[in-house]
């Protein structure tokens, strides 16, 4: 055992609780009710940073949740890396669904996780893979290996869109300045099998609503002679893709960025089991645009889905009723060059086009983001390879992802540095869904990679 293994298994209890402390908090930003639990869990995050060393820590206000930030500043001559992470979680319903409650943690065995997992919350996304941050750190200063400086900034507004942050950071270039910043809060392939994330899509999201008649009325004696807003709805939602399950917007596609062949065999080396991911959906067949593999679906191409759609009457028992209006939550995931404000417009003048006569529409933007792609070519990005193949005696895939961190480009935009995206968390982990959990294998391994990144990080930046 090196020395940074023999820490963390001296440290492994309290790391492991440290972390449960932190998940039983119910950070959920897009739920009011939660505000304190928010605030407090701020404040926790301020005090984990003192603890490892911080020397400068402060809770940055914003007009909605605040941002931790911390910082280490050994020597201004020095690189430094600035940790981006979120400390708010998504709403844990529904309920019903987990196995225990989100918010108690407890340790569980499963097939992915022999050695347990930590079933709560914000686990994975993101306070167990923001914390390994803070653990590094620990480690480094309590063993004075800390290379050079280190900025935290966590935010308490990602699972909502980040809109405060984006203020913060346009405000704040030389709080802020860096050489890398570097982010735990994506996924790898499998634990035999690291991957780095080169790629995030990027989002635009979408409200509609459809409105027919002024009020309710009798599903018989006005059904089949008034536009049903439901009917309608569902009907110009089912045109937004064709059959071959590219999407009918005009213009949609024209700035996505085309992988040339040897970039798409390139990515199709990357280990993948068609039965094995059926199987773990529990899904006949797989499903997707025509011409493209289910890796390629998922994080090169542009997607739309539906997340949520409601209307009428959806009580106990039958009401015989026609809706008045009816509304629906549209996500696209979008490619690298397509501009998720353009692609908004491009959504509203469509859909407002394909809308008949007997119903008005109304599309209401929410939030999104530009796609992120990082190079492999980076000084960063051969620092974190190099700390993977130490950490995991295998040398890291990159993998683009298809989630979204809008922020990322952001970064980039304001602050001129590349993001390095380490994620440990894996695909079945259920971000977002019940039962979220995190590997401690995981986690423990996240906190033993870091470090590792900072000293070749400093040593390839000389
Ligand atoms: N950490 C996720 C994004 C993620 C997860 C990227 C796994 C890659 C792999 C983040 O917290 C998230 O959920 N992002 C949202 C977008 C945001 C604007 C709400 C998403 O991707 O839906
Ligand atoms: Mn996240
Ligand atoms: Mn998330």
């Amino acid at each position: 055992m090196n020395q940074i293994q023999t820490y963390i298994q001296t440290h492994k209890e309290r790391f492991l609780n440290e972390l449960i402390e932190l998940l039983k908090i119910p950070s959920i930003s897009a739920d009011s009710a939660y505000k304190k639990d928010v605030l407090k869990t701020a404040d926790a995050i301020k005090i984990s940073l003192e603890n490892v060393g911080c020397n400068h820590v402060e809770i940055c206000e914003t007009d909605g949740y605040p941002i931790v930030y911390g910082e280490i500043i050994k020597d201004k001559s020095l690189p430094t890396v600035l940790v981006y992470g979120h400390y708010d979680v998504q709403p844990p319903d529904p309920l019903d669904l987990w196995h225990s409650p989100p918010f108690e943690p407890v340790i569980k065995k499963t097939d992915a996780h022999p050695e347990g997992a930590i079933y709560a919350r914000g686990a994975c996304d993101d306070k167990g893979q923001m914390y390994m941050h803070v653990k590094a750190v620990e480690f480094m200063t309590a063993t004075n290996q800390l290379p050079c400086n280190v900025k935290f900034m966590i935010e308490g507004e990602e699972e909502i869109g980040s809109s405060n942050l984006a203020t913060f950071v346009k405000q704040n270039h030389e709080k802020l300045k860096n050489d890398v910043i570097l982010i735990s809060d994506t996924g790898m392939i499998a634990n035999d099998v690291p991957s780095i994330t080169t790629g995030l899509r990027g989002l635009s999201y979408v409200e509609v609503e459809v409105t027919g008649p002024n009020r309710d009325l009798h599903s018989g004696l006005y059904g089949g002679a008034v536009a049903n807003p439901i009917n309608v709805l569902t009907k110009m939602i089912a045109s937004l893709h064709d059959e071959n399950n590219h999407i009918t917007i005009p213009g949609f596609y024209d700035n996505v960025e085309e992988l040339s062949k040897e970039e798409r065999a390139e990515m199709a080396k990357a280990p993948f089991s068609l039965e094995n991911y059926k199987k773990a959906l529990d899904i006949k067949d797989i499903y997707g645009e025509d011409g493209y593999t289910t890796n390629e679906r998922n994080s090169i191409r542009p997607t739309l889905d539906v997340n949520g759609i409601w209307g009428g009457y959806i009580g106990e028992g039958a009401k015989t009723v026609i809706a008045s209006k009816a509304y629906a939550k549209i996500s696209m995931r979008l490619v690298p060059n397509q501009d998720w404000e353009n692609i908004t417009k491009l959504f509203a003048k469509h859909f407002e086009n394909i809308a008949p006569k007997s119903v008005t529409v109304k599309v209401k933007p929410h939030h999104g983001g530009q796609g992120y792609v990082t190079p492999i070519n980076s000084i960063g990005y051969k620092a974190a390879s190099k700390a993977y193949q130490d950490a995991f005696g295998k040398k890291p895939i990159p993998q683009r992802s298809g989630g979204s961190i809008p922020i990322v480009s952001l970064f980039e935009k304001e602050l001129k540095s590349k993001t390095i995206l380490m994620g440990f968390g894996l695909d079945s982990d259920a971000i977002h869904s019940p039962n979220e959990h995190f590997g401690v294998w995981n986690y423990l391994k996240g906190i033993e990679t870091i470090p590792l990144f900072y000293k070749y990080f400093t040593e390839l930046s000389k």
